[in-house]
């Protein structure tokens, strides 16, 4: 037993549990908590026990020491993310406004075998552990020890399914696996690992890039027209928060207007000689060589690779 709830509908001990004020829709003073028969909980408007949430369903009014009210609910995993203090942040995530939008076009499904090149903090590993479950695997693959051990706290603390590896390894040098699924890829220079993600797909599989500016984008659509991605692809999530004021219904005046260009592509077995041509415009000749190096049989139509 323990962190997220079982199907009981009861809180119990070690459960996770979010607390929302009753009187204010200021998000950051939500909290979530792991419940410890014994223990309080000190908010800036007063205490609570953890033997007052266990046992009662989730949707409670849970009240301080003081009189204030808190609602507590069974977390999801954007709120264990963003409230829960045992999920330290090291460096910017993919969020969660863009992992539904990921997950459609990808694909991503039950048993799939997955590459992730940057592990960061663990937000999106743990997103995709609970997608592919337990009969898939993630190979997360992260240059930095520190932020891997950090990581690795913060997927034991949103208690996902330990169906991930990961590896402190640079991307740039190899990647291990092969046949796999769909490769994510978040990192500042995305053009550096596309050729070891290209040869660790399966062919139709997957790559998905998340690139926060113009500039990275730019350079990473030429290199994987290049490389041979077909069904390329580059999306945007435009999502608006509205205030739930029945007498004045309108969106948010505050809110977050841009996290990031997803760039969506598939490994062929070819590539269309109208999707060289585009790329190698504007290539100066050094360039054009060494990405020409591959040996490519030219047909009327296409490039094959094989
Ligand atoms: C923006 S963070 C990834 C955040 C992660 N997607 C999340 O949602 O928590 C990028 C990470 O990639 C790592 N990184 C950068 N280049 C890398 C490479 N070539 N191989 C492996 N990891 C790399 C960085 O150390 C950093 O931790």
């Amino acid at each position: 037993m323990g962190c997220l709830m079982e199907k009981s509908k009861f809180f119990s001990d070690e459960d996770l549990v979010l607390l929302i004020p009753l009187n204010t829709e200021k998000i950051k003073d939500r909290h979530v908590i792991q419940l410890h028969s014994g223990e309080k909980f000190h908010t800036k408007n007063g205490m609570i026990l953890h033997d007052d949430i266990i046992g009662k369903t989730p949707g409670s009014i849970i009240s301080t020491h003081i009189g204030f009210n808190y609602i507590a609910l069974d977390p999801t995993l954007k709120d264990i993310i963003k409230h829960y203090p045992k999920f330290r942040y090291k460096t910017q995530i993919i969020y969660p406004r863009d992992w539904g939008l990921i997950m459609a076009f990808s694909g991503i499904k039950n048993g799939d075998l997955i590459v992730e090149i940057g592990t960061g903090s663990g937000a999106f590993t743990a997103f995709l552990s609970n997608i592919i479950g337990p009969e898939g695997k993630i190979f997360s693959y992260e240059v930095d020890p520190d932020r891997a051990r950090i990581a690795e706290e913060n997927l034991r603390n949103t208690c996902s399914t330990k169906n991930y590896i990961i590896k402190i390894k640079n991307a740039e040098d190899g990647i291990d696996e092969r046949g796999v699924d769909i490769v994510f890829i978040d990192v500042p220079e995305p053009w550096r690992v596309l050729r070891n993600a290209w040869q660790a797909l399966r062919f139709g599989g997957q790559v998905v890039v998340y690139i926060p500016t113009f500039n990275q984008l730019q350079k990473t659509l030429k290199v994987m027209l290049l490389y041979g991605f077909i069904d390329v692809s580059v999306k945007e999530g435009f999502i608006r928060d509205f205030q739930i004021k029945p007498y004045a219904v309108r969106p948010k005046i505050k809110g977050y207007y841009f996290s990031a260009f997803i760039v969506f592509g598939r490994k062929g077995t070819f590539i269309p000689i109208k999707q060289i041509k585009e790329a190698l415009k504007n290539l100066n000749k050094k360039q054009e060589g060494s990405i020409c190096h591959r040996k490519i049989k030219r047909k009327e139509h296409s490039a094959f690779l094989f």
